[in-house]
């Protein structure tokens, strides 16, 4: 636990009946050396009092928005401000439901808005609120926002129930919190670059040339390399997901524009490039919208291949450079010849005629080939946990 050491950590209480396992997380923390502030929504008051939480935490409790002391002192940027993390446990559905939307009509949801620090949830609620499609809604909404879930566990609730929705054991929020502080300290000198989601390549102003790519695996991937730490910068093509707190994000359209950002971005220590990139561009981009009627010439000349240009590079080269093949037949062959010919440490290979994988889902099940030609299959997964598991060896090598 020696990295909870000195660190400051501000814990959100909201109203649950679990609120009462938030005062051994106090305890906890503070017995290994961590500085722990609290902030009591209104009806996590009902179960736990003020005086227990201060008494635990020794610093003083938060809980009202516009209370007079705390007014001029701007609680909820300095609390911010102040912490390492934020941990909201419990997490209850309503908490998570106004999260979600941005809510910011008490002191506890107004510090997490304001915000610019690494925000983990413990959720806690009955088995039939965790299940219920607004709450999976909400929760993977945050989670889109690089919130962090800890949990929860299946066992008997305390409403009688049996189900998911426990909150995690003290213990084991402590341990997680603990190995995302040493994962910070090791790897927060490494610096990351991710492509993701399709290129534009326009026809005229408003036409162009795409492919299906929604952008997921690499939102994923930039998203878990955040938490572990890295500096990551991720360069995406048009998309509709959220951007990602911590991440740097570069929004392009074109294949050229994405490979300027590129160079616009290393050096990197781990180039991870899982853009679907346009191969083509239109020779001849009309100015104007082309009419209806008129002789349409779509002449194609080929996009820069941003991966090969920079694995082949001699000084901007990171030292892991990873790439992904798209194919629809052929998948180990293509994506051998792909490792070699764009130089590549590692080329992640996904068949994507299957439309449960790949291209917009929320799955993907590939193939690792490495620059060894050894093989590693993966079974089908969600797509975060395909980006963890990336993320974990790209970790030991660079370590
Ligand atoms: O975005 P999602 O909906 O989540 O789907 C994920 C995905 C299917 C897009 C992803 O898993 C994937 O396979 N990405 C690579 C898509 C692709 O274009 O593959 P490719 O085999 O055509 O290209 C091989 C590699 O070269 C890729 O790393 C690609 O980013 C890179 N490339 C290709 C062309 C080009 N001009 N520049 C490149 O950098």
């Amino acid at each position: 636990m020696d990295n909870i050491a000195n660190k400051k950590i501000l814990l959100i209480i909201s109203g649950g009946i679990s609120a009462y396992k938030s005062l051994e997380i106090i305890r906890l923390l503070k017995k290994h050396g961590a500085t722990v502030k609290c902030i009591l929504t209104k009806s996590a008051k009902e179960f736990v009092t003020p005086l227990s939480v201060t008494s635990l935490s020794q610093e003083k409790v938060y809980d009202d928005l516009f209370s007079h002391e705390s007014e001029s002192k701007m609680d909820h940027i300095s609390l911010s401000r102040w912490c390492d993390l934020i941990l909201v446990a419990p997490a209850t559905a309503n908490t998570i439901s106004k999260l979600s939307t941005g809510s910011s009509n008490d002191l506890a949801s107004t510090v997490i808005l304001a915000s610019n620090k690494s925000i983990f949830l413990a959720p806690a609620m009955n088995v039939r609120m965790w299940e219920h499609p607004s709450t999976k809604e909400n929760l993977q909404k945050l989670k889109n926002f690089g919130y962090q879930v800890i949990g929860p566990e299946i066992g008997d609730m305390a409403c009688g129930e049996y189900g998911e929705g426990k909150m995690t054991e003290p213990l084991n929020t402590i341990n997680y919190l603990n190995e995302y502080f040493q994962n910070i300290k090791k790897n927060k000198k490494f610096k990351a670059l991710v492509t993701a989601g399709p290129t534009h390549e326009y026809i005229d102003p408003v036409r162009y040339i795409s492919n299906k790519s929604s952008g997921k695996q690499g939102y994923e991937i930039a998203k878990s390399l955040n938490k572990n730490g890295f500096q990551t910068t991720l360069i995406s093509g048009p998309t509709n997901l959220d951007k990602i707190l911590g991440v740097n994000l570069i929004s392009v359209n074109s294949a050229e524009e994405m490979f300027n950002a590129t160079l616009e971005n290393l050096p990197a220590d781990v180039a991870i490039f899982s853009a679907a990139v346009a191969d083509y561009k239109v020779k001849n981009k009309e100015k104007e919208k082309i009419k209806k009627g008129e002789n349409i010439d779509l002449s194609l000349e080929k996009n820069i291949d941003i991966l090969s240009h920079i694995s082949n590079h001699n000084s901007l080269r990171p030292k892991i450079v990873i790439g992904f093949a798209a194919e629809t037949n052929n998948l180990d062959k293509n994506s051998k010849i792909k490792l070699s010919e764009k130089n590549c440490d590692w080329i992640i290979a996904n068949d994507v005629s299957d439309s449960s994988i790949g291209f917009n889902s929320d799955f993907n099940e590939v193939s690792i080939f490495y620059n060894n030609m050894k093989k590693e299959k993966l079974p089908k997964m969600e797509k975060s946990l395909l980006a963890d598991k990336i993320v974990k060896k790209v970790i030991s090598q660079l370590n």
